[in-house]
């Protein structure tokens, strides 16, 4: 059994975004530049949201956080980020999701500029995406597969089982693995016998949010597993969605939470807003 060392990858890919954003302002006198919009006080995304910023700072980005109270209106968000569209110095808008009930979050996603949409949530990107062209990709499935990349993972002709389909992570992550070759079996919540398709599969990838969801069990010999849960149990430790201790010897690759999937998450987001810096630069 190998351990991904997601912690080790970003602090990598972390120090190669600073060198290029020290080249770019060598050469161009371009600073990349990225707008946060946060709504409301659920502290999950308030601590997101602060490592975002710090890493923003520490390779040398132009970061602004726009907090905001959750009583805000959709038309003032919708302002906000019509304003960040406008300003030359953003490349990169992101809007810390979830977002309160009474606001319509596709609508508010849709009002980004898919070329300042480095998180890959606009139905533009989303459909560039699919169609296997160049765009914004999401930060955590785009994390995983810089993961597969990294440890000579291949996923041609791999079957390999998405457990949960969100459209931050599940929807994004399968659409990567079949643009990769892989043979992709998508599970959720109304999926009768979530065991019959992971205890197939050569490759698990789970983010649902349940501690312990994926038993050993469940899981083939030599199997590869991508945990992407984040859940803090009452006595505040911090698992994943795999019963890591048992499952872990059957593996031959897992990955750890935390020092897993998470800090890939930020380091890919550096990442895309590089790249629109970069698309800024040669405009
Ligand atoms: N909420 C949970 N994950 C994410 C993410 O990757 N981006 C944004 N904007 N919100 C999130």
């Amino acid at each position: 059994m190998q351990l991904i060392d997601g912690k080790t990858l970003a602090a990598k890919i972390r120090s190669q975004v600073k060198e290029e954003v020290e080249r770019l302002n060598d050469e161009s006198e371009i600073v990349p530049g990225l707008a946060v919009i946060l709504v409301g006080d659920d502290p999950a995304s308030h601590a997101y949201v602060k490592m975002k910023a710090k890493a923003c700072k520490e390779v040398g980005f132009y970061s602004i956080v726009h907090e905001m109270p959750d009583t805000i209106s959709q038309e003032e968000i919708v302002a906000t980020i019509e304003m960040m569209n406008a300003n030359p110095r953003i490349d990169g808008i992101l809007v810390q999701l979830p977002l309160p009930p009474h606001i319509d979050t596709e609508r508010i996603l849709e009002v980004i500029d898919p070329a300042k949409d480095v998180d890959g949530f606009h139905p533009y990107n989303v459909g560039r995406l699919v169609t296997k062209l160049p765009g914004f990709v999401p930060c955590t499935p785009l994390g995983v597969m810089k993961m597969f990349e990294e440890y000579g993972i291949q996923l041609q002709g791999k079957d390999v089982c998405v457990v949960g389909a969100s459209n931050i992570v599940g929807k994004p992550m399968a659409a990567l693995l079949l643009n990769a070759d892989a043979t992709v079996t998508v599970t959720h919540i109304y999926t009768r016998d979530l065991a019959a398709h992971t205890s197939t599969a050569d490759i698990i990838i789970v983010g649902v949010g349940v501690p312990g969801l994926i038993k050993a069990e469940m899981v083939k010999e030599g199997a590869v597993v991508i945990d992407i849960g984040i859940n803090r149990l009452e006595d505040g430790r911090l698992v994943g969605d795999v019963d890591f201790d048992a499952v872990a010897p059957k593996c031959s690759y897992i990955t750890p939470v935390p020092g897993g999937v998470g800090p890939m998450t930020i380091a890919m987001l550096l990442s895309n807003t590089l790249q629109a810096a970069k698309a800024r630069a040669a405009r």
